[in-house]
């Protein structure tokens, strides 16, 4: 039997453990990748700090997954051996459920699989996943530049296109970590007239390199009133984690904006006479599936959108993820297993 390094968490809030497993088979209807590459997502607190209902433990983190298909499980058509392969955070479906029938596969209510967290993600040498959790990675791409798009990439690409904002409105990306600074490079070449908030001047010029037109550090002015100064956002596409920080931002929406909420935060206010006023909304938005993973990839490859990323080892998980969760990452940060 093949054996192979993986990365476990061992109980919520236990440290990384690097242990030597078999090298799991795939069944029926999955695939089994060797890993090349995963992102580390401030998602992956969910599995790391037992946030997230009903995990099983000791469970491998990983859905920003990039790597080369190894074998095939029994009934699996499209999948082939060699093929350069992704998997993100939707991991698949049942197909058979009322929402798949509707073609909602998202909503999948009788299998939910997500990579990490229901079933063993990519901080591993190998991994197995359902073969209809799997996007083709494009040749233009390496595995640590795709590795981010499968989620940081297609969570923001995948908002912005169905936020309803229109060539040349204003777009605000509140947030410049692993998913803000993408979503400041889509929001750009979509064509949207766009603002980058952060904290801190510092992150000023890295916005405006990434394509944002306008930047407002939110330490030193108020990003709504700032935003207001431009006639108000269409879209503000909020990605930080913070709660109070988000809540800071909605004021800047324009008549009939949206705020597109995508950071996890606890808790949310925002001024009910403001949206019943401007016919604002708030919304909600989670990454997409295979086939949005693939659109994500076309794009990027297309318009040159690239995530900047800080490379470690997959020994080095502990000091990778600490640096992703310090907030000082530039701006994802990427485990490579040397496959
Ligand atoms: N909806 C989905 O499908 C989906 C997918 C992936 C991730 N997520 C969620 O999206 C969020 C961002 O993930 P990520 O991987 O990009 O995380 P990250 O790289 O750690 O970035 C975190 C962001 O939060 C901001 N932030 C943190 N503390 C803050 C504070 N006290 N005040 C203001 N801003 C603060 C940072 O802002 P600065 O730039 O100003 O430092 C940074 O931009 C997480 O909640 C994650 O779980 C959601
Ligand atoms: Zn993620």
């Amino acid at each position: 039997m093949l054996r192979m390094r993986a990365v476990q968490v061992p109980r919520p809030n236990g440290p990384f453990e690097i242990v030597e497993r078999d090298v799991p088979e795939p069944t029926p209807g999955t695939v089994r990748i060797k890993v090349q590459a995963c992102g580390i997502c401030h998602s992956d607190s969910l599995t790391k700090e037992g946030l997230f209902p009903g995990i099983q433990y000791p469970r491998i983190p990983g859905h920003e997954v990039i790597g080369v298909v190894d074998a095939v499980g029994a009934g699996v058509a499209r999948w082939k051996a060699g093929q350069r392969v992704g998997v993100g955070w939707h991991g698949g479906h049942c197909g058979y459920c009322a929402s798949c029938a509707r073609g909602d596969f998202f909503a999948c209510q009788t299998s939910t699989l997500i990579s990490g967290l229901t079933f063993d993600g990519g901080y591993a040498d190998y991994m197995i996943a359902p073969a209809e959790g799997i996007a083709a990675v494009p040749e233009e791409l390496s595995a640590p530049e795709a590795a981010p798009l499968m989620c940081a990439g297609i969570t923001t690409f995948n908002c912005l296109r169905n936020s309803g904002a229109r060539a040349g409105e204003i777009v605000a990306v509140h947030g410049l970590g692993g998913l803000g600074h993408l979503g400041v490079q889509y929001a750009s070449k979509m064509g949207f007239r766009t603002v980058g908030i952060a904290r801190g001047k510092d992150k000023e010029p890295l916005a405006i390199k990434l394509g944002a037109h306008h930047y407002i550090d939110s330490q030193a002015q108020d990003p709504a009133a700032e935003l207001l100064k431009f006639g108000g956002a269409k879209v503000i596409l909020a990605t930080v984690t913070n709660a109070e920080a988000m809540s800071a931002v909605a004021g800047g929406l324009g008549v009939n904006g949206t705020l597109m909420i995508i950071g996890a935060v606890p808790s949310l206010q925002v001024s009910p006479i403001q949206l019943l006023t401007y016919r604002q909304s708030v919304k909600g938005w989670y990454s997409g599936m295979a086939i949005d993973s693939e659109d994500t990839l076309a794009f990027s490859v297309l318009s040159g959108v690239r995530s900047m990323n800080e490379v470690y080892p997959l020994e080095q998980v502990a000091d990778a993820y600490d640096r992703m969760m310090s907030g000082k990452a530039r701006f994802r940060v990427v485990l490579t297993m040397g496959n």
